[in-house]
């Protein structure tokens, strides 16, 4: 069964945040997100550990047409690169063990490709961000409930947010058909 995100928890500006109430429906939203996306997209996920990052790129993966059981958070390697409709390139900077490491793993090339970039812990090395860029946080927010928080800095994020948000209002008008 297909969940969507249930409902807009607030809209301030271009900024939009999402509650979902199970993993399924932190899928659905990246799932959604990555078939919004264009090409060239760059975003972040800032969260504690088990908000749902990884989930969300799982998601953000099958929008993009890559097999999401090839998704794995990358723990040594730090990038991983998928082929689908768009390039994914998985990023994780958790093991990121000093801020100057980022500099050796060449990631401002993978920011200027014409795939899509996905960062876990990007809050690690803000620095390697290109100046547009869509920054989400995740948060726990009781049991099974998380918060995501999509910040668009820059044109490309804010059309790539508007998108997705119609996307959403969309499949709940149609009962995600
Ligand atoms: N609403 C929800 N959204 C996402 N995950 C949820 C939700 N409710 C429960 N979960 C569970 O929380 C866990 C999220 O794990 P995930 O690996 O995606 O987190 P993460 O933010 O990538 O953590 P880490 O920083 O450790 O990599 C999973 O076990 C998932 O089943
Ligand atoms: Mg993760």
């Amino acid at each position: 069964m297909t969940s969507y995100p249930a409902r807009v928890a607030k809209k301030v500006g271009s900024a939009v945040a999402w509650e979902t109430a199970s993993a399924a429906e932190t899928h659905a939203l990246g799932r959604t997100l990555g078939e919004a996306c264009a090409g060239r997209e760059v975003i972040a996920l800032i969260g504690p550990l088990g908000a749902g990052k990884t989930c969300l790129v799982r998601g953000l993966a099958e929008g993009l047409g890559v097999p999401t059981h090839l998704v794995a958070s990358p723990t040594f390697v730090l990038i991983h690169e998928y082929a689908g409709r768009l390039a994914l390139y998985h990023a994780d900077l958790y093991r990121l063990e000093e801020r100057d490491a980022v500099n050796g793993l060449g990631l401002e090339e993978y920011t200027e490709t014409p795939g899509v970039t996905v960062i876990e812990w990007a809050d690690k090395a803000p620095g390697v961000l290109p100046r547009d860029h869509l920054w989400i946080t995740l948060d726990h927010a009781g049991g099974d409930r998380r918060r995501v928080a999509l910040h668009p800095r820059g044109a490309r994020s804010a059309e790539l947010v508007a998108r997705a948000t119609a996307r959403l209002a969309e499949q709940s008008r149609t009962g995600g058909a």
